[in-house]
């Protein structure tokens, strides 16, 4: 059995989930009691704040504990600090290079960082570097910006002004895309092939988070979002975000190197990303299979719940007489 200890496992429910279905002993970890998906895991523990100094050597403890083979970090929070510091944990991380995870969770660095690998961007600008004639509309944009936030469209010079003076964050302009939104969920080994993309369309989304979309086969989409992953490059998931324009050009919004919030669907459709990134741990080299996947595949989110009870020790356990698949122990168990 391979042991996979996810980091910062919050709500990521749906990802726990489905590589224990695949065959991993699941640790989770969080430094909220109330991350849901810490119940949802085999195992699970508490562990210090990402910006603790006993965070890494928490992780490195709990790798040796539970023979961890894999370590999959489930959000943004400490995906820096583990792309840097990946070695000390002992353990292959399902994470891309360091200098790619530091200029993709800065937008302004990521669209130049794109454009030296010959990938589009919508034209993107500091504040202070705008041409005295931008295209309207514009969007004020958050630099390291996560689930929509601080993102202001602008129609004028007037409006422009008002959310650079608006807006808390530090911030860059962008050209304002017309064209479709897609969203491709890609996986590539440790040598930065791309084993397989899967693009859907953005049915509607919400905070940023995609609630309802379709997988589509649309080969120029799957041959881009490759492109994409092996020039950076990605080494496991990522999820690159695009539009095409009226021109027909595709231009890259936003890549996270981690899963994407979508991940229900391509799961649904047939992407085997956990057993995938199990044969990864163990030193395989499993054959990409780009573009194999099933279309037209639908999925529409809804919010869960779990409900949690301290047991003798103070630890909470789940209360519920029906629990999702997967979960460790039976319900009032611990
Ligand atoms: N240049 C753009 N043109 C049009 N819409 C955009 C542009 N950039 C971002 N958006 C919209 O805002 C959403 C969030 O922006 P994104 O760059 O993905 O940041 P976040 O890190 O918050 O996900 C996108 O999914 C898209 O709908
Ligand atoms: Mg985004």
């Amino acid at each position: 059995m391979t042991a996979v200890l996810f980091t910062c496992a919050g709500q990521r429910v749906d990802i726990v989930s489905a590589f224990g279905r695949a065959g991993a002993v699941t640790v989770a970890v969080d430094v909220d009691p109330l991350a849901p998906a810490l119940y949802h895991a085999h195992r699970h523990t508490l562990v210090p704040r990402v910006n603790d100094p006993g965070y890494l050597p928490r992780l490195r403890e709990l790798v040796a504990e539970h023979d961890v083979a894999l370590v999959v970090p489930l959000t943004d929070l400490d995906q820096e600090l583990l792309a840097e510091r990946r070695e000390t944990l002992r353990t292959p991380v399902l994470l891309s290079p360091a200098p790619v995870v530091e200029a993709m969770a800065d937008k302004y660095r990521a669209a130049a960082f794109l454009a030296e690998r010959g990938i589009a961007s919508p034209p993107t600008w500091l504040p202070a570097e705008l041409p005295a004639d931008p295209p309207f509309p514009l969007l004020v944009k958050a630099r390291a910006g996560f689930g929509s936030r601080h993102i202001y469209r602008a129609h004028d010079r007037a409006e422009l002004d008002f959310f650079l003076r608006y807006t808390p964050v530090d911030s860059m302009v962008q050209a304002c895309c017309r064209g479709e939104e897609f969203s491709i969920d890609v996986l590539s080994d440790f040598e930065g092939r791309c084993l397989n993309a899967i693009p859907r369309t953005m049915i509607q989304s919400k905070g940023g988070e995609s609630i309802k979309g379709m997988t589509i086969k649309d080969w120029e989409l799957i041959d881009f979002a490759r492109t994409v992953a092996e020039a950076l490059p990605i080494w496991g998931p990522a999820n690159v975000q695009c539009f095409r324009e009226p021109g027909g050009g595709l231009e890259v919004t936003d890549v996270n190197p981690r899963f994407g919030g979508g991940f229900p669907l391509p799961l649904a459709a047939g992407s085997r990303y956990p057993e995938l990134a199990l044969a990864l741990a163990t030193g395989a080299r499993p054959e990409p299979a780009v573009g194999d996947f099933r279309e037209g595949v639908v999925m529409t989110r809804f919010f869960s719940d779990l409900c949690l009870l301290r047991d003798g020790d103070g630890a909470l356990v789940p209360f519920a007489e029906e629990l999702p698949r997967a979960l460790a122990a039976k319900p009032g168990e611990a």
